[in-house]
Order: C-alpha cells, then structure tokens, then sequence
C-alpha cells in the first residue's frame, strides 16, 4: 500500500484517487502522523511507498508541520507534491526560500527526463528539444538550493526548481500538482510512481476490498448489535449490504418513510433488501407525522428544520427499542468527511443547511461504524454492484434527505406529494426507456440529477371541450460532475413533448409542464 500523509492541501483527497486509478491501494493519514506508525506500517512490510501532499501553508512558516523525519529512513520511494517538495527540500539539508507572492494556474514545465518518474512523460517539445510538461502550479514559497544527493528534474523560468529527485534513495519531489486533471500527464507520472517506482502491483480491485472491509468490520463490531438509518440512497443502501455481508442478523436497518419519497420507493427498498437479501428491517411509516408537523409552514429553510428533527426523533425512537445496539452506521463517503471538514472554518456560507442521517446527536450513546469512509462515489458504486446490489439501484440518481419537501414549493400538502410522485415517476420512466442516439446511453444515465418540481399555483387549460384550472409541474434535469455547478440537460424536444403529454394526460390535476433551463449557479439545483 501507499501512504498519502495530508498537510492540509484541498486536493490530496485527489490524490488518493489517481493512485486508486492506477490500482494500487492506498490510505490517507494526517501529516503529523506519529512516527511509530509509520515505523510500524514499514515493519509490517506492506508499505511500498510514501506521497506526501500539498498544504495551504508555508514551509518556512514557525508553526508549519514537519514530515514525521522517519518517512526519510523507511526504505520505501517518497514523493512530495508542492510543500511537500519544500519540507523534503528543508528536512534534507536544501533551501527552501519564502514568497508572498503566489503564483497559480497552468504553466509550462521542462521536463529533465533522465529520471524513472519523467522518462517518456512529456506533453511537446520545444523548437530545440527540450520536452515539456503542461501542468497545474499553486506555490508561494519555492526550493532554492537542492538537498546533498538531489539533481534537477523540472524547471521553469520563474520556478528554476520545479522538481528534484535522489534517484539513489527512491525520493522524488515535484513543485506542480500531478493529481489535477489540468496537469495532463499528472496520472502518467503517479501511475510510473507507484507501480514502477515503488513496485505496487497495481491489482487492488472491489473483491479484494469487499474481504478486507468484511474482515475490518467484524473485528471493530465483534459480537455487537448496529442499526443503520437506511435511506434507499446510494450510500447507505451500499454500507448496508456490506455490515449485513459481514454480520448478518447482528445489523438491524431502520427505514423511515416520512411520506415525502418517491413513488413505490419504500415497496423498493423492502422487495431489495428484506425479500432479496435477507436484512432486517423496520420500516417506520411516519408520514402522518411528518406532514402534520409541515402544515401551514412555508419557508424552505424552516421544512428543512422540521424535517430534519422528525427524522432524528423518529429514528431515536426506535433506536431506544434495540436495547443491545452498540453501533451505529452511516454510509459516510469520503468527500463527505473532506467537505463537513472544510465547514469547519466557517467560510462557506450556508445556501441550505443539507439534512443527512449525519445530524443524528451523540445523546444515543452509539459508537459509529462508517465503512465507507475513505471511498469516493465511483468506488461505493463499485462496491455495491460487487456486493450485488442492482445497478438500477447502485446507479441512481441521489435524492435529497429532505425529499419531495424540497420539490413541491411552500407549503407540504399529501395532495401536492401524491401528485409530485406520479409525474416524477413518468419522468424518470421517459428518461430510462429513451436511448441517446450517439452516445447509446439512456437519458437517464446521461444526466446527473432529474425529477418533477411541484409548483402550487393554477393556469387555466383546455381539455376535451371543457376548461381545466390545475397545477404546474416543473422538470428539472441537469449534467454535472460534483453537484457545485450544474448546466441544465439540453434533453430532446421529443423526450420533453412524450413526457408532457404524458403527465398532462395521466395526472389529472396538472394541465401544464414546464422545463427549467437555468444552470446552478445562479440558480440551485433543487427549488428550495
Ligand atoms: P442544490 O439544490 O444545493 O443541491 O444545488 C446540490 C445537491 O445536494 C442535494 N441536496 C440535498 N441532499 N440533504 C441531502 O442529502 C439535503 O437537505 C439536500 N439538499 C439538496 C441535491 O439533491 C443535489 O444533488
């Protein structure tokens, strides 16, 4: 395995990904990592080789963290990324000197390809020869004077050492970002890295994680009980059937329906995890509960209140009734644990305050149990279709903890619900029957979120001879890669003409449909 040790840099998460692309297993730990556990990880003999990662702060900085000295007395290949090139430089006897003056964004770097890492990795060539990489920058500070041992490997006119390595000892150390995608060869050079350098293999894959997170799970829980707020979303549906792989009966799900899911949803989530797979389950039918606490209540923020501490008391409830419960698990995904990290500085302004089983307060006395914790969404994905889950399901669009809440505008009505949920449905049925003709993928498929909003004013309408007065239905379909920014799905008139008719025709109560063409941001992806 790799080591990532993280000095507090946003991308490192990425990282992980790109060395997990090229097959290898690897694990991020903080960057003051006490040093007997990476002694003890190299004793073991699974490390082979270390990355350390890029941070906000400065090398030269008093309170900067220092690389654990022993990451330079393991015998395993090292290389540091950005201020990670600056404290190998400074804790190697080179010279790192202070910036206030950062320089970021794309440049162009020549590559000394006479070490193994940079061997044939170029992206063009200069009029007299020398290769060049295009890469991704964001430094203040920069190495000046190489350590004993090192040799140039990159430079630019404005950063002379943009890259060192001691080929003798198996450290490297780049001054760009190999781990963004705007460094085009940056998976090559991790990829040369990991597998050539430190000799991963390059095999790691789903099953083999399957047997270890199994394993893992059984010896944290040993003969204990776990409850598992199951949503029917993506993540805990996965973490779900893994704790049930591993433990079986000792894991208890709770399902509640808070009368704001999509339609047959909780049919669904019973049939694939009680009738299929053999998980017990409470399903907790609370809809009444949940709707009478929503009556005359209008502003969005407030329903996501409401909602929010009904989910919590109703799932406590239950929660008290499994007196021998110890553990309770989450499907927390690792970008989950990097953004609710990064909401600790305060910065971000809150747009929405987002409702997850995450909210649940510590007064259970419960232990967590989050195996997910350091996948990404495309590994859980691979995860499920490995633990047998359908791919319809695995392969889902997410859904809002707070549900159709959020969709039907203002005030929460079973009416508007009951009405919601059967042109959603018609919807999501067009989407995954109509196959795009050049890509072959359903609509479905080809966009990142989509369902029907319920907006509760009247227009008047024509049907048969007589006159309709009824409600709108908004869709909303869009393409996006981390749900931050978002362009509205340019979906084919005749996909929206079926859909319309179709609504308007079956749903008697809506005599009007309209598509959202606005992009997040400004708009969000969601109305409310
Ligand atoms: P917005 O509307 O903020 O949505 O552009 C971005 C993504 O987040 C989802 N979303 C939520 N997910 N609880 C959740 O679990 C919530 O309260 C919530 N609000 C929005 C939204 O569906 C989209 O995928």
């Amino acid at each position: 395995r790799i080591l990532i040790l993280d000095y507090g840099s946003q991308v490192t998460q990425l990282i992980a990904r790109r060395v997990r692309e090229a097959g290898v297993y690897c694990e991020i730990h903080p960057g003051d990592v006490d040093p007997a556990f990476v002694a003890e990880q190299a004793a073991q003999g699974g490390l082979k080789g270390i990355i350390l990662s890029g941070s906000h702060a400065s090398a030269y900085a008093e309170d900067a963290f220092s690389v654990p000295a022993n990451v330079f007395d393991v015998k395993v290949p090292v290389l540091g990324i950005c201020y990670g090139m600056q404290s190998m430089a400074q804790q190697l006897g080179g010279e790192v000197s202070f910036s206030d003056h950062r320089e970021f964004g794309y440049a162009e770097v020549r590559a000394h390809g006479h070490t193994r890492l940079l061997d044939g990795i170029e992206d063009f060539r200069t009029p007299e020869g020398h290769g060049m990489l295009k890469v991704w920058m964001s430094h203040g500070d920069k190495v000046t004077a190489l350590p004993p041992g090192f040799k140039l490997m990159a430079s630019t006119p404005s950063c002379p050492i943009a890259g060192m390595a001691d080929e003798e000892r198996g450290f490297y150390a780049v001054q760009f970002h190999p781990e963004v995608t705007h460094t085009l060869q940056g998976q090559a050079l991790l990829t040369r890295f990991v597998r050539e350098i430190c000799g991963c293999e390059g095999d790691w894959n789903m099953p083999d994680y399957v047997s270890e997170a199994v394993a893992r799970i059984r010896e944290q829980v040993g003969d204990d009980e776990v409850i598992l707020g199951l949503s029917g979303g993506v993540d805990s549906s996965v973490a779900a059937a893994l704790i049930h792989k591993a433990i079986g009966d000792q894991l208890t799900c709770v399902f509640v329906d808070h009368g704001l899911l999509r339609l047959n949803e909780g049919e669904q989530v019973m049939a694939t995890f009680a009738d299929a797979m053999g998980v017990r389950i409470i399903h907790v039918d609370a809809s009444e509960q949940f709707l009478g606490k929503l009556v005359g209540v209008e502003d969005p923020e407030a329903k996501r209140k409401i909602i929010g501490r009904e989910f919590v008391e109703v799932f406590q409830a239950e929660a008290g009734k499994l007196k021998s419960a110890r553990w309770l698990a989450q499907g927390t995904i690792y970008p989950d644990v990097i953004e609710s990290a990064g909401g600790k500085t305060g910065k971000a302004v809150a747009i929405k305050s987002h409702h997850n089983v995450g909210g649940l307060p510590d007064t259970l006395n419960l232990k967590l149990l989050e195996p997910l914790r350091e996948l990404f969404k495309d590994e859980v994905r691979k995860l499920g279709i490995a633990l047998g889950l359908p791919p319809a399901m695995v392969y889902r669009h997410p859904f809002p903890g707070p549900g159709l809440g959020v969709r039907i505008l203002g005030e929460v009505k079973k009416e508007y619900a009951d009405l919601l949920r059967r042109a959603d449905a018609i919807f999501i049925e067009e989407l995954r029957g109509t196959v795009d003709t050049v890509s072959q993928q359903t609509w479905y498929d080809l966009t990142s979120q989509a369902f029907a909003v319920f907006l509760p004013v009247k227009s008047v309408g024509v049907m048969g001879d007589g006159r309709t007065y009824d409600y709108v239905v908004a869709l909303r379909a869009v393409q996006t890669s981390d749900f931050m920014t978002a362009d509205w799905a340019q979906l084919p008139y005749a996909l929206l003409a079926k859909v319309s008719s179709r609504i308007i025709n079956e749903v008697r109560g809506i005599n009007r449909v309209v598509y959202d063409v606005s992009s997040k941001p400004p708009a969000t992806i969601e109305w409310e």
